[in-house]
């Protein structure tokens, strides 16, 4: 009997059981799972997306990169059934102060025109803005419906101009591939898809029941998030921005540090400047005090030449007096005698 009640009720077969049991694991945090890493690269591939990251389940994934793309007080728009709104307890707000606005869509079909006619990336001081919008392919509550492409790819290309991130939940994306023909790549806007399973040789398992992606399309460029092996195992494979993110903090680092070398520089001008400044002002108050000594011993030079004049003046006077007095005693002694 097949079990319709959902694809989450299906278990691993021996063969996926016997890869996962021999799989090499290590330590995910050091980046010593070569699983995981292999995952992430292949996955991310797969996508044409620059990096992955492996998230245990897809509510965890969905989490992730709300919290990556909104910012507390900001909003996400998304169905009115869809998974992020209804089947997440409310987690996005919880965990990370985000609201969300959504639009109700028959089926949960896509028209890009829906959640554009409620966007608000600029919303000013009291609104709230719109930083993402969520969509879901297949969209489960809606019937696993298929998104039509032109939709998802208008969608993103006008929400992009008004800087608003597209998050794919791809919970199901491969049914969307499977059941659309759609590749992967084109679902992440580039690399070709051939065979997603091959990491775990599960060539032989329905697509059916190993297809669980939580996709992230942020701009459709940095990240992917996925989902492999649901039931059982679950093994889930999710996208985030994380080296652009790294990247980005890493030139914002690199950035402040010449802003800081800059702004060292200018102030170590600025000191130089002022003991520049400093010695110029202590070089001309040198010059001045120099002045006025030479101009002080001139003077002194001056005066001395002066009192010598005058002296040599008196002396040659007093001289004479002396002379005429000398004479005067003389004409007396003489009178005297005679
Ligand atoms: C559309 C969609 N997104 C996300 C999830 C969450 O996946 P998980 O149960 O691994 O958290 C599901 C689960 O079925 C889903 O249907």
């Amino acid at each position: 009997m097949i079990d319709l009640r959902s694809d989450t009720v299906t278990a691993p077969s021996a063969a996926m059981r016997e890869v996962i049991a021999s799989a090499p694991v290590g330590d995910d945090v050091y980046g010593d799972d070569p699983a995981v890493n292999a995952l992430e690269e292949r996955v991310a591939a797969l996508f044409g997306k620059e990096a992955g990251l492996f998230t245990p389940t897809g509510s965890l994934a969905n989490q992730l990169m709300m919290r990556t793309l909104v910012q507390p007080g900001q909003e996400i728009l998304a169905e009115t059934n869809s998974h992020v709104v209804r089947a997440e307890l409310g987690a996005a707000a919880t965990f990370s102060g985000i609201t969300s606005r959504t639009w109700l869509a028959p089926s949960g079909t896509l028209r890009a025109e829906d959640p554009l006619a409620i966007a608000a990336p600029n919303a000013g001081p009291y609104l709230v803005s719109t930083a993402a919008i969520a969509i879901e392919n297949t969209h489960n509550f809606g019937g696993g419906t298929v998104q039509p492409l032109d939709q998802m790819k208008l969608l993103h290309e006008q929400a992009h101009e008004m800087g608003i991130a597209i998050h794919l939940d791809g919970a199901r994306i491969w049914n969307a591939h499977v059941a659309s023909g759609v590749t992967l790549a084109e679902y992440g806007n580039s690399v070709l898809v051939t065979r997603a399973l091959e990491l775990f040789s599960l060539a032989d398992v329905d697509p059916a029941i190993a297809n669980i992606i939580a996709y992230n399309l942020a701009d459709s460029i940095d990240a992917v998030a996925m989902t492999t092996l649901r039931g059982g195992s679950n093994v889930i494979y999710s996208g985030s921005t994380a080296t652009s993110t790294a990247d980005a903090l890493l030139a914002l680092a690199t950035a402040l540090g010449t802003r800081d070398q800059a702004s060292a520089a200018v102030d170590a001008a600025a000191e130089a400047t002022d003991a520049a400044n400093a010695a110029t002002d202590a070089a001309n108050a040198a010059a001045e005090a120099a002045d006025a000594a030479t101009a002080a011993a001139q003077d002194a030079a001056d005066a001395v030449a002066a009192l010598s004049t005058q002296v040599s003046e008196m002396v040659a006077a007093l001289k004479k007096q002396i002379t005429s007095l000398t004479n005067l005693v003389i004409k007396i002694q003489k009178k005297v005698r005679a």
